[in-house]
């Protein structure tokens, strides 16, 4: 069950959990001392990682063999009780989840030129489509336009701003520096969509319209859930999860990016434009997996 929940990908890799279990009850609580008060101001991100910890551990009880009974929890540091009381084999697409876990990555290379089919697109839809939250890909190139201008305008903004870059850089693991916890350096995308996802101060923005035709190209998810609060933060997690090793085990890569998200204009914008339900909570981009390049000669 650790090991499981170490698994699930986080804010900066924060892993602002912890996990207790005593006997067949298995407790995950939200860790509050490592803040990022530049990125996560009011915690939301912290709120999605939980939950995408917290369906980790639900696989990971169901994977042993036993009926997973969650229980809300009785303050609001804990994210979710999952009691295992009652023996029950696991489901093909439950062991299928639990094996992807350990697989998921965030992949934020550019993917392969190869669109994915409609029947994957309505699955991962509905995967992350779970009430409160509300899953919807970016059709189309206007869409994908008005995406690639909020995605710009946000890059811009953190590209400048030196606090936000101050936090940034300590949560950042540089190359041949081992941790346990933090981003790493090689891991951050460069180029393509991934380039304004996590945006450093030496990132090269592309230009708009380079972008959207990225955008139009990928297959984009936004995922949207009613208002700030804590129960909807922990949903989209869950279901953001979800879709993930579902990705994960059609043999897909994906990413995800929520920095855009945290500026009012741009989370206010693409409700609008996107005509989103909800507050956009999580980016997803899915695709094939692009061949491994070629070490320099
Ligand atoms: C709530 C949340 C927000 C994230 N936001 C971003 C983001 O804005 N940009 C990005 O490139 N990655 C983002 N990530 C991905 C994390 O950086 C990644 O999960 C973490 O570094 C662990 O790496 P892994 O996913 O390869 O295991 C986010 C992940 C979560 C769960």
């Amino acid at each position: 069950m650790q090991r499981a929940v170490r698994c699930a990908p986080s804010v900066h890799n924060t892993r602002p959990w912890s996990l207790e279990v005593h006997g067949h009850r298995a407790v995950l609580s939200r860790r509050t001392d490592q803040q990022l008060d530049r990125h996560d101001i009011t915690g939301r991100d912290q709120l999605i990682s939980c939950g995408a910890a917290l369906t980790n551990l639900e696989l990971a009880v169901r994977e042993i063999g036993w009926a997973a009974t969650a229980e809300p929890g009785d303050s609001p540091e804990v994210i979710g009780v999952i009691r295992g009381d009652d023996r029950a084999e696991p489901t093909d697409l439950e062991r299928a989840r639990y094996a992807a876990i350990a697989r998921r990555t965030s992949d934020r290379r550019p993917f392969a030129p190869q669109p994915l089919t409609e029947e994957v697109r309505a699955h991962l839809r509905d995967a992350a489509g779970v009430p409160p939250v509300h899953a919807q890909w970016v059709h189309g190139q206007q869409k994908a336009l008005l995406l690639a201008r909020s995605l710009h305008f946000a890059a811009r903004a953190y590209h400048d701003d030196r606090e936000y870059q101050r936090e940034l850089a300590m949560w950042t693991v540089a190359p041949g520096m081992t941790g346990d916890l933090g981003l790493r350096h090689e891991a951050l995308g460069a180029r393509g969509v991934p380039a304004v996802g996590l945006v450093t101060s030496t990132t090269h923005l592309p230009d708009e319209s380079r972008l959207a035709s990225w955008i139009a190209a990928e297959s984009v998810l936004v995922l949207s859930a009613p208002g700030d609060r804590h129960r909807a933060a922990v949903r989209t997690g869950q279901a953001m999860q979800t879709a993930w090793l579902d990705a994960t085990s059609a043999g897909l890569a994906a990413s995800v990016m929520t920095q855009p998200l945290h500026l009012p204009e741009v989370a206010h914008a693409l409700r609008r434009q996107l005509e989103l339900s909800g507050e956009p909570m999580v980016i997803m981009r899915f695709g094939h997996p692009a061949e491994p390049e070629d070490p320099p000669d």
